[in-house]
């Protein structure tokens, strides 16, 4: 028990980054209460504990592929490289696609206590959408997301189109957009940008120098959410942003910058 509280490890070595996983169950547990509701998470707690003892009962209330509370989006599964239209010049870099929980989402971006009309938000390596549909809850000024895949933007362009006849939509507009993250150019304004592991560290230092020269001029602190941090040394050793965080005991890191002359 002392050693799963104290010991950083990966339960996916390669594919997720070391952290510490008894304080990411204990915020996990925190966050299915606080969106998920009293009834839901203890029936999801219970279905676990009767799987561990092999009983075959409340299993449809099992945590898993419950990753969205908008469950009639369509953002399930895991898409693999191989399986994908990514063309084969970013099989290096690029990583597969798998949603994140927006739940987790929620709970890093409420913390920051943003004013979000004040912010564009964008996703680099946006995929089915799943993070675009949670941002799109808060009325952010634009939510953007850049996928390589043509087949997952279409996907995502779907969902977005039944979010707008759901009226889910807060923020002022909702996209995705498909192509290189590498080549989109961020407008001047101040920006929470969030990045789930979506490609390798040359990418990512390519991403953030992008962002370092569009967003000279803002004035307002940039937020960087980076979701399972595999390459979190580009940012660790950038000039610009600093460590604000690192909730969910390290799966998350959440960077900062603040511009140095404030008006
Ligand atoms: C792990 S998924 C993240 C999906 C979504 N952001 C989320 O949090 O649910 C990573 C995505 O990044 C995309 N990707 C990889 N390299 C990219 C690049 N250079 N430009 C844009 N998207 C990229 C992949 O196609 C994949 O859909």
């Amino acid at each position: 028990m002392i050693r799963f509280v104290f010991t950083r490890t990966a339960r996916y070595p390669g594919f997720e980054v070391p952290h510490y996983q008894f304080l990411r169950n204990l915020r996990t547990a925190f966050v299915n209460f606080k969106y998920r509701g009293f009834i839901s998470t203890t029936l999801g707690i219970l279905a676990i504990a009767c799987s561990k003892f092999k009983l075959p009962l409340l299993q449809k209330y099992r945590f898993y592929q419950q990753n969205m509370d908008q469950r009639w989006l369509d953002t399930d599964g895991i898409v693999e490289l191989k399986n994908s239209d990514i063309p084969d010049e970013f099989h290096q870099s690029a990583s597969r696609y798998e949603a994140a929980s927006d739940y987790e989402f929620r709970d890093v971006l409420e913390r920051l206590a943003i004013d979000y009309g004040t912010y564009n938000f964008i996703d680099y390596g946006s995929g089915k959408g799943a993070i675009l549909a949670a941002a799109a809850r808060y009325p952010f000024n634009a939510v953007t997301g850049i996928e390589l895949s043509q087949a997952l933007h279409d996907v995502a362009v779907r969902n977005i189109a039944e979010l707008g006849r759901r009226n889910a939509i807060a923020s002022k507009s909702l996209t995705s957009v498909q192509g290189d993250a590498t080549g989109y150019h961020l407008p001047a304004v101040p920006h929470i940008i969030y990045v789930f592991n979506s490609f390798g560290a040359e990418v990512l230092q390519a991403v953030l120098d992008r962002i370092t020269t569009d967003l000279a001029e803002v004035q307002e602190p940039v937020y960087f959410l980076y979701n399972n941090p595999m390459h979190h040394i580009v940012l660790d050793e950038s000039a610009e942003f600093q460590k604000f965080s690192e909730p969910f005991g390290g799966k998350w890191m959440i960077f900062v910058r603040k511009a140095e002359n404030p008006v």
